[in-house]
């Protein structure tokens, strides 16, 4: 039975990643801030037969990576996906491009949405490397965002979201020329399309369901001559 760890476990595309692989018939490592008020991924874990495990991690907080890096010593991981992000102070479902306009930079804010979107996915791959390496898939993926496409950006804004997934697809794309030549290690990021979540609002395009459909069909896909690209959920590739 392989293994995935999700990061963000709690909502939002993380919970589904986590639901669709433990129906599945994976071993879920779910990863989550505040273990004691994940009451949905709780219920999910009641049900899953010993399939899904529920672990505090703060992807802010390099030292919780490490005691749970610590902690899983010695366990392969398949997968290693980072959902967990954040488009910081504000919400771009309810103001839509008027939120991170130019002229509104609140660089604290900026600090975090770095902190957690391109540091965050950086050092849970230096501190989980050994754990995937001794898997049989080896696969490193992040969701990242078509918004961190530079060559996509027709619309402007959005700067500090923008700026940390597109850091987010620079880190990738070297980790994957580095850890395919290290460790055999595929890595991509992954863009899940405009989804119904907290963070996509409620007039984004398409359910969790289908995205992460996508997202899993995209991962079970990826191979050597997949990785160190861009993809969509729906399998076709995005310019950098
Ligand atoms: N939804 C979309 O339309 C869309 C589009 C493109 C890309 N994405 C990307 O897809 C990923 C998932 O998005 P989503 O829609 O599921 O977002 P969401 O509904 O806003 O959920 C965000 C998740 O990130 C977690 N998180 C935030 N800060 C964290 C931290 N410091 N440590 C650990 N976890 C943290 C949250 O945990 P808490 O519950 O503890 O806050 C929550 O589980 C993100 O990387 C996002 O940028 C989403």
């Amino acid at each position: 039975m392989p293994t995935v760890l999700v990061t963000g476990a709690g909502r939002g595309l993380g919970f589904e990643l986590v639901r669709q692989y433990a129906a599945d018939g994976w071993a879920v490592l779910a990863c989550v801030r505040s273990p004691a008020k994940a009451f949905e991924l709780a219920a999910l874990a009641a049900d899953a037969a010993g399939r899904v495990e529920i672990h505090a991690l703060d992807l802010a907080d390099h030292a919780s990576i490490d005691a749970l890096a610590a902690q899983l010593a010695g366990r392969p991981i398949d997968v290693l996906l980072n959902s967990a992000g954040t488009m910081g102070q504000g919400s771009f479902a309810a103001e839509g491009i008027a939120f991170g306009r130019f002229g509104s930079s609140d660089f604290g804010d900026w600090m975090q949405v770095l902190r957690i979107n391109s540091i965050g996915p950086m050092k849970m791959a230096e501190a989980f490397v050994t754990h995937v390496a001794a898997s049989q898939q080896k696969k490193i993926v992040a969701l990242s965002s078509v918004i961190g496409s530079i060559e996509r950006n027709r619309i402007g804004g959005l700067y500090a979201y923008r700026a940390s997934k597109a850091a987010l697809n620079a880190i990738m794309r070297s980790m994957a020329i580095d850890l395919q030549k290290s460790h055999g290690i595929l890595a991509a990021p992954i863009h899940p399309g405009w989804v119904k979540t907290d963070m996509g609002g409620p007039r984004a395009d398409i359910d969790a369901v289908t995205s992460i459909t996508g997202v899993r069909n995209m991962i079970a896909r990826l191979d050597a001559e997949r990785a160190g690209r861009f993809w969509m959920y729906d399998g076709s590739e995005l310019p950098w």
